[in-house]
């Protein structure tokens, strides 16, 4: 890639992104226009726009969520899918100004109601929360999300914000906060509960060595992605630097939806050769029986073709054998993605200090940290993706949003 095309998109402004069909999701109502039957399929449209859906008469039934159908207080599904008749026939209405559909059946009773905002939360695609993203670069230094550590404690709308902010930016700070373990753990229990792995709940290391991970040094560690040796890769992380008596240790972190998007735009067959090649990680700790192994493509798609993840831990790259020619191309995609991890228009650079709780996507953000003399003592957590995106589906939908 070209220095002056490099320098130009790092003067741009911060790019608004949403993940394609999910931007409209977010929306304080869903009134329907309209519900035609044709053949055995319903034709759904909406007030404010969105692609139109479209379902069966058949699916009707088997999601139908009147009391004999489904369980009023756990909402598991009563119906018996197996027994339905696929010769299933019914006629539809708009009712409630657009607020609900219903289909009354003709050789059954009861008639099924389906509110919009059900329907309209179909026509996303469940794997990642509805979400509008804005990529960044080094200009993100001009306007870092934050929160205040107190309104976050007293207030869902300030858990809210700190949760869309993390969505929309892949990180958020929160200020403010004492610089103590307690405190630490209190953000990360009020959002979700920790996740355990080998290196514990909780952690809080210096330069020990611990564990086997050069995160238990004072080494300088270049950009990564967390858990790449493991199947359901940590969702998000929390820095809480509790001291930092030291020279050094300032923290990098890359927006890697923005890296991949450069590199799709740039570079499209090294693009794809990262999208489809699965490279395993590994975490060797022999001496307390540990050998975890899991492998993806650095830039894992969903089914839409949409960037959902990316995995990215040089150091912990397990050897394994593609054929030579293929291999090389390999090489060069992952050189093509170092080269991007080393320039300096897409860091944003920060010297953690106690007082300064970060938390970042760990399935988006890369993070890496400069070498460091003397004592620096961090602490955080690790949180499951769809524990944290439980917890905003749920403050969205208290908010009166779709998702
Ligand atoms: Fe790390």
């Amino acid at each position: 890639m070209a220095d002056v095309k490099r320098d130009s998109l790092s003067r741009l402004p911060l790019t608004p992104v949403s993940n394609h069909r999910r931007c409209y999701t977010i929306i304080m109502t869903s009134h329907l226009t309209a519900a035609r039957l044709i053949d055995q399929n319903v034709h759904l449209t909406w007030v404010n726009g969105g692609p139109d859906l479209v379902v069966s008469l058949f699916w009707l039934r088997d999601n139908c969520q009147e009391v004999t159908s489904q369980h009023p207080d756990t909402k598991q599904r009563l119906v018996d899918t197996f027994n339905l008749s696929t010769d299933i026939s019914a006629s539809v209405k708009v009712e409630k100004d657009g607020q609900q559909l219903a289909v009354k059946w003709s050789n059954e009773d009861p008639t099924s109601h389906f509110t919009s905002q059900f329907l309209a939360a179909l026509r996303t695609n469940p794997e990642v929360l509805p979400n509008t993203r804005t990529l960044w670069d080094c200009g993100i230094s001009e306007g870092v999300p934050e929160v205040a550590y107190i309104e976050f404690l007293k207030t869902d709308g300030a858990l809210k914000d700190l949760l869309e902010k993390v969505q929309r930016f892949g990180l958020c700070f929160i200020e403010g906060v004492p610089g103590t373990a307690e405190a630490t753990q209190l953000i990360a229990k009020r959002i979700s509960y920790i996740r355990e792995t080998i290196f514990g709940g909780y952690w809080d290391f210096t330069a020990n060595m611990e564990h086997k991970d050069t995160a238990y040094t004072s080494m300088a560690i270049g950009p990564h992605t967390d858990g790449t040796y493991s199947f359901d890769a940590p969702g998000y992380q929390m820095f809480h630097c509790l001291a930092a008596e030291c020279t050094g240790g300032e923290n990098v972190l890359i927006d890697g939806f923005k890296m991949a998007k450069i590199l799709s735009e740039d570079q499209p067959a090294l693009y794809k050769v990262l999208t489809e090649v699965a490279i395993p990680g590994q975490y060797l700790d022999y001496d307390r029986g540990i050998h975890l192994m899991a492998r993806r493509p650095l830039l894992r798609l969903d089914d839409s073709g949409d960037l959902v993840q990316v995995t990215y831990n040089n150091y912990d790259r397990a050897p394994f054998v593609l054929p030579p020619a293929q291999h090389a191309l390999l090489y060069k995609a992952l050189n093509a993605f170092n080269a991007l991890c080393h320039d300096p228009s897409l860091h944003y650079r920060r010297r953690l200090l106690p007082g300064s709780v970060l938390l970042f996507d760990n399935w988006r953000v890369l993070h890496a940290r400069d070498a460091y003399v003397g004592y620096r003592q961090l602490a955080g957590v690790y949180l499951n993706k769809e524990d944290v995106e439980s917890r905003l589906r749920y403050l969205r939908i208290k908010a009166g949003e779709t998702t």
